[in-house]
């Protein structure tokens, strides 16, 4: 979690002003992967006016939101916001707190002393903080904050306080901290010892570069220069790899000429700016001096590709913005009719009842072999595992395994070498499907990503996989992103049976069902202003039931888990086939119940729970079949969807549901896109 943001104008005139609106606004734009703290390091205005006379750069840092730190910025009277500023680097963080409550001490960037020698932002976590910064309080470095964070700065300051007579470049000092790290990290160091330069770094957490220059950039790769650093005496060696001593200088690249660089956690920061990046991999190591930007890394590893590719993003900025609607929430429920479109788009042949997925059609034959599919994921990821995995097992025979990632990691499930593991994820970086992703790999399985995020960590790592392209999702409840995981995994399931005579009824009405889905996932929207009614009926009850079965199981889980992070009211997912076995006792005319009760095999089970529901005084507000009375009938209050294929259906059950949970959370007073406690993209254990 936490979103980084850096900003360094070489050549290119920029007032004060002008470098505060960047950092600001890209921290608002990652605002939704941590809101708890913001801070920015700039370099310190005319020393005359700065406070603390030793230093070359100065920190703002606001417990609170990004809009916290913004108004910050503009009260100090001792900043000259006019300053043309012709070459300066900015660093800023919004934090998602992990280690140390949220306040100013404890927010980024973190320092290596008092005069700000070194400031860096940090993603990720440290596992190994507590063994680092014992040695270094034993060398007299002293910590002001509870963070895992502050022993990078403090590390870096020790590698340049005792280098005696070696001259070290910045990115080397970054490369000598970065041996010694363990845990997961997006780095961006500042130092007033050279100024002008900014060094970036990343293991296991995101991290790219937008470059933007009026002249042509010389190259579309930037060749890696393999170099090795001479380890901290003192500091324990942990990489036998790293024990060469030559030191490779730096050699300009890419810039050089006017030119500015944007680093950050994900590409809806740097989109506004320029649409050309670079990924960075675990272990580069990125360094801008006099505007040449290089990228170095230890020995090179197999399999490692020996440049980093100059990419163009396809995204727009028009898809980050929020248009006019209230919160990112609310638009991204309202883009699923195009967003499953995007899903689907160029990879099925309706007339022909073809579907292909690029990314998976060069290992179909060796997944076909496999002796079974597991899905793993987490949250609403996880939810689109267990919505798809009835059809799944129907239309590629197969056993399929859905797992919780952390709970598969906990119990060191056996897997191997003929197991298909599919990785669900919107962020591809959430540290548990990683984890787990890495575990698979190390036994040998053959690993799938279902991921929403171009380079991210489980698309890049995977051996092959499926982009869902329903576009950036900045909401912290997931949606859109669901429904097209849901697509995505019954393309899967198409691709995997179309040779299968028997199959090919049942393939074809999936597939017109698809073609079909967002005409009827428009109809389901115009049931907003009847669902915000119901929302009005219920903001102020304290818990809400969710039930159903069969294909729809998922849609009570996934409808519960976005009642409970918006609107903070207890939610339930229940399988109604477990009613009876322990929460029918929750069940009177107070406790409100959502029923899904669609047209399918578990209808008439289905009916018999909503009797016993009814039977004990329960007023059930039904999602079922717009041409259903008799289930109707039964209802206090209906929401009816139009009917399509049983195992699409779930695509249509869940939009009341997330639309519910958006109208439950605003009358409730509450931020929808950044509720409390969470963050969107969950890059720790
Ligand atoms: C809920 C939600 C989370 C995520 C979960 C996994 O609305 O968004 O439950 O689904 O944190 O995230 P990804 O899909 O990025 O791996």
């Amino acid at each position: 979690m936490c979103g980084i943001f850096a900003y360094l104008n070489y050549q290119v005139p920029r007032t004060r002003k002008e470098v505060f609106d960047t950092l600001v606004k890209g921290l608002q734009r990652l605002e939704y992967r941590g809101y708890d703290s913001a801070g920015i390091a700039v370099d310190s205005p005319g020393k005359t006016t700065n406070k603390d006379a030793n230093s070359n750069i100065c920190l703002i840092k606001k417990k609170g939101k990004v809009k916290a730190l913004d108004e910050a910025l503009y009260n100090g009277d001792s900043m000259d916001l006019q300053e043309e500023l012709e070459t300066h680097f900015g660093i800023a963080h919004t934090r998602w707190a992990t280690h140390g409550e949220p306040s100013p001490i404890n927010s980024h960037p973190h320092r290596s002393d008092k005069n700000n020698e070194f400031v860096v932002i940090h993603n990720g976590i440290i596992t190994n903080y507590k063994e680092l910064k014992k040695y270094l309080n034993s060398k007299g470095y002293k910590f002001e904050s509870e963070t895992d964070t502050e022993v990078i700065p403090k590390l870096i300051k020790y590698v340049y306080d005792n280098r005696e007579k070696e001259h070290l470049s910045f990115s080397t000092l970054v490369e000598r901290v970065i041996q010694q790290l363990e845990g997961a990290f997006a780095l961006v160091f500042k130092s007033s010892h050279f100024p002008g330069e900014a060094v970036a770094t990343r293991r296991g957490s995101p991290l790219l570069i937008g470059v933007r220059s009026q002249f042509e950039l010389p190259s579309e790769h930037i060749p890696i220069q393999y170099n090795s650093a001479r380890i901290q005496e003192g500091v324990q060696e942990r990489n036998s790899r790293n024990k060469t001593d030559s030191v490779v200088e730096q050699q300009e690249v890419v810039g050089g000429k006017a030119v500015e660089y944007y680093f950050a956690s994900d590409a809806s920061a740097i989109i506004e700016h320029t649409n050309k990046v670079i990924y960075l991999e675990d272990d580069d190591i990125a360094a801008v001096i006099k505007g040449n930007l290089s990228l170095h890394r230890m020995n090179r590893q197999t399999g490692d590709s020996p440049s980093r590719a100059i990419q163009t993003l396809q995204m727009e900025l028009q898809q980050i913005m929020k248009g006019n609607f209230e919160a990112f929430m609310q638009k991204e429920i309202f883009e699923q009719p195009e967003s499953v479109v995007n899903t689907m788009r160029g990879r099925i042949s309706f007339d022909g009842s073809k579907v292909i997925l690029g990314g998976l059609k060069d290992h179909l034959k060796e997944i076909k072999r496999c002796r079974r599919l597991i899905m793993i994921g987490c949250g609403t990821s996880f939810h689109a595992a267990v919505a798809t995995r009835q059809i799944l097992e129907e239309l590629t025979e197969l056993p399929v395994m859905v797992e919780l990632a952390s709970d598969f990691l906990d119990r060191y499930t056996p897997v191997f070498r003929d197991d298909v593991c599919f990785f669900i994820s919107q962020s591809g970086e959430t540290a548990d499907t990683l984890m787990a992703l890495r575990y698979c790999k190390d036994r040998g399985a053959l690993t799938v990503g279902i991921t929403n995020t171009v380079g991210s960590s489980i698309s890049r790592e995977t051996d092959c996989g499926v982009h869902i392209n329903a576009g950036p999702e900045i909401g912290v409840a997931s949606t859109k992103a669901y429904t097209s995981q849901f697509v995505a995994i019954i393309m899967f399931g198409l691709m995997m049976s179309e040779d299968r005579i028997s199959m090919q009824k049942r393939r074809e009405e999936i597939i017109i069902g698809l073609k079909d889905l967002p005409d009827m996932i428009k109809k389901v929207l115009e049931l907003d202003g009847k669902i915000k009614g119901i929302a009005q009926e219920l903001y102020q009850q304290k818990s809400l039931l969710v039930m159903g079965r069969g294909f729809n199981y998922a849609t009570c889980l996934e409808g519960a888990l976005k009642i409970k992070e918006i609107t903070y009211m207890h939610s339930e997912g229940i399988l109604a086939g477990e009613l009876k076995h322990g929460p029918l006792a929750l069940i009177d005319k107070d406790m409100p119940v959502i029923m899904v009760i669609m047209r399918d095999a578990c209808y008439t089970k289905c009916q018999n729970a909503l009797q016993q529901v009814t039977a004990r005084q329960g007023r059930p507000i039904l999602i079922c079949s717009e041409d259903d009375p008799e289930t109707i009938k039964y209802a206090y209050q209906t929401i009816g969807l139009p009917h399509t294929v049983d195992c699409l259906q779930g695509v249509l059950s869940v939009i009341p549901l997330q639309l519910m949970s958006f109208h439950l959370a605003v009358l409730r007073g509450f931020d929808v896109d950044c509720p409390r406690n969470l963050a969107k993209s969950v890059t720790v254990e």
